[in-house]
Order: structure tokens, then C-alpha cells, then sequence
């Protein structure tokens, strides 16, 4: 029971990597809440936990809207007291051209992928201050450091990803709040398939780069995270852990 006592926080917990972080920690004895605009997902999720036995809470919010995850995180509070680690997991893919992208398309992508880690981190660190003790874990991607054509600016935000946790390790230290990121590799969720539903030939092409034949199963990155919230990882902070299989040491 890596997480007992602890209320975690996770963000896009209705589906992919998000459920998997959910389930993870819940089974590792945290109080778990999770939001996603995925209301209908979200709530069938909670239901599902909540009939293994498992503590679990979930409430809508859109991570790119400050006042939606600061009433959502309200709730949270209200449910299992102060959140004392948050797993900021949603994203989603980006696939624009930088001549046609518009002003709103650039401040909607870049509000869901990099200013969500900002607005969760704005509501928890309060309390984590006072408690002197939280961990923090932003998923960012193995796209902060190589990336495919076609992708914009999706590699931009991944790396934003980095650089705030690297902001937050340094000036939360001093609390005793660890803040570290998660750069997955190729990972079986509705993200993915949907990339391979559009871009067919990338999914054979994919599978032969992979050093262990195979992509990540999304419980294996939520284990890495699970441990990067826990004590276990007490000294772990302002790094960015690559899950990945082996991937970024292959040049071609
Ligand atoms: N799947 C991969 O191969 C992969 C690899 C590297 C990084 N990632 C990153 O992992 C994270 C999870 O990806 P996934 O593959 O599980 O995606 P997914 O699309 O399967 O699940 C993402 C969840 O986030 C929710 N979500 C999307 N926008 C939201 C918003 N504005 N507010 C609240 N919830 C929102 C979705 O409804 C969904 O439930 C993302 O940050 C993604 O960039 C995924």
C-alpha cells in the first residue's frame, strides 16, 4: 500500500493512461479523485471502482478553465480533505499547420496540454505549502525531446511540460513538495488508436522501432507514476523519467 493516507489527484481519469493512474493508486490505498470532460466515461469509471470496494471521486472539469478545476477541486477537498499528490494526465494530440492554426486553436491546445499543470498546481500548492508535503507528476511525452513531422506545436507543450515541472521542483523544495514529470512512449489507449485510425501506415512502422516489440500496456506507466507520488520516491524531484521501452536510445 504505496499511497495509504494520501488523497491523489488525477486529471483526464476517465479513459487511457488517466484510468490506469486512477486504478493504480486506489489500489495502492490512496482516496483517488479524478475529473475529465468525459462526464458520462467519468461517472460509469467511479461507479465501476466504487463496486470493487475502492475509494474514488469524480467530478467534471475542463483542465484548460482555471474556475472549472478550482470548483472541481473544491469538490475534491470537500470529499477526501487536502489533495496531497496530483497526477496531471490529460492531453490531447496536436496536428496543425502553423500557417493555418488559428489565435484560439493555439490558446485551446496549449490550455489543455501545458497551462492545466499550472491551474492544478495554483490549487493544490496552498495546502501542500501548510501540510509541508505533496508530489506532483505531469505526464509529458517522449515528444519533448524528438518528435514527428505533422505534430505541431504538440512537441512545444510537451516540453513546456518539462520546464514547468523544473520551475516547481525548485521552488517547492523548500516545503517538502516533489515535482517530477512522466515521458511516455507509445501506449495502447483511445489517444493512440486514434492517431493509428488516422495514419495507418505509422502503426506497422511504429511496432518495428520498438526495442521490446511491443507498446506500453497503460497500467506500466501508471506504476512509474504511482512510485514518483509515493515515499518511496522521496528523493526524487525535477526529473523526467522516460517510460518508453527503450525508444529514444535507437537512433533510426
Ligand atoms: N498514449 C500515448 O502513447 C501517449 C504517449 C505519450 C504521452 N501521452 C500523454 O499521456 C496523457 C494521456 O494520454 P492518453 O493516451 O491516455 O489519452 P486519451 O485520449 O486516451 O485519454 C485522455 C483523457 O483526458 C481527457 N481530457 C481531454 N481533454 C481534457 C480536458 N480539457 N479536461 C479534462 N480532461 C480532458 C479525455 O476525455 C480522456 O478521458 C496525455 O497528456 C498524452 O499527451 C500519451
Amino acid at each position: 500500500m504505496k499511497l495509504a493516507n494520501e488523497h491523489i489527484l488525477v486529471t483526464g481519469g476517465a479513459a487511457g493512461i488517466g484510468a490506469a493512474l486512477v486504478l493504480d493508486a486506489a489500489q495502492e490505498g490512496a482516496s483517488v479523485s479524478f475529473c475529465d470532460i468525459n462526464v458520462e466515461g467519468g461517472r460509469a469509471y467511479e461507479k465501476e471502482l466504487l463496486a470493487k470496494g475502492l475509494s474514488v471521486f469524480f467530478t467534471q472539469a475542463d483542465v484548460s478553465n482555471f474556475d472549472n478545476v478550482s470548483s472541481a477541486h473544491a469538490k475534491m477537498v470537500e470529499k477526501f480533505g487536502a489533495v496531497t499528490g496530483v497526477a496531471n494526465n490529460a492531453g490531447v494530440n496536436a496536428y496543425f499547420d502553423p500557417v493555418t492554426m488559428t489565435d484560439e486553436e493555439w490558446n485551446s491546445f496549449f490550455g489543455v496540454d501545458l497551462k492545466s499543470v499550472w491551474h492544478t498546481a495554483k490549487c493544490v500548492l496552498p495546502a501542500m505549502r501548510a501540510a509541508q508535503k505533496g508530489a506532483i507528476v505531469n505526464i509529458a511525452s517522449i515528444h519533448a525531446r524528438m518528435t514527428f513531422p505533422g505534430y505541431f506545436p504538440y512537441a512545444a507543450a510537451k516540453s513546456g511540460v518539462i520546464g514547468l515541472t523544473r520551475n516547481l521542483a525548485l521552488d517547492e523544495g523548500k516545503y517538502g513538495i516533489r515535482v517530477n514529470a512522466v515521458s511516455p512512449g507509445y501506449t495502447l489507449t483511445p489517444l493512440l488508436q486514434s492517431w493509428f485510425e488516422q495514419e495507418p501506415a505509422q502503426q506497422a512502422a511504429a511496432m518495428k522501432v520498438q526495442p521490446l516489440g511491443r507498446m506500453a500496456q497503460t497500467s506500466e506507466i501508471a506504476k512509474v507514476v504511482t512510485f514518483l507520488l509515493s515515499a518511496d520516491a522521496s528523493f526524487v524531484n525535477g526529473a523526467d523519467w522516460i517510460v518508453d521501452g527503450g525508444l529514444h536510445a535507437r537512433f533510426a
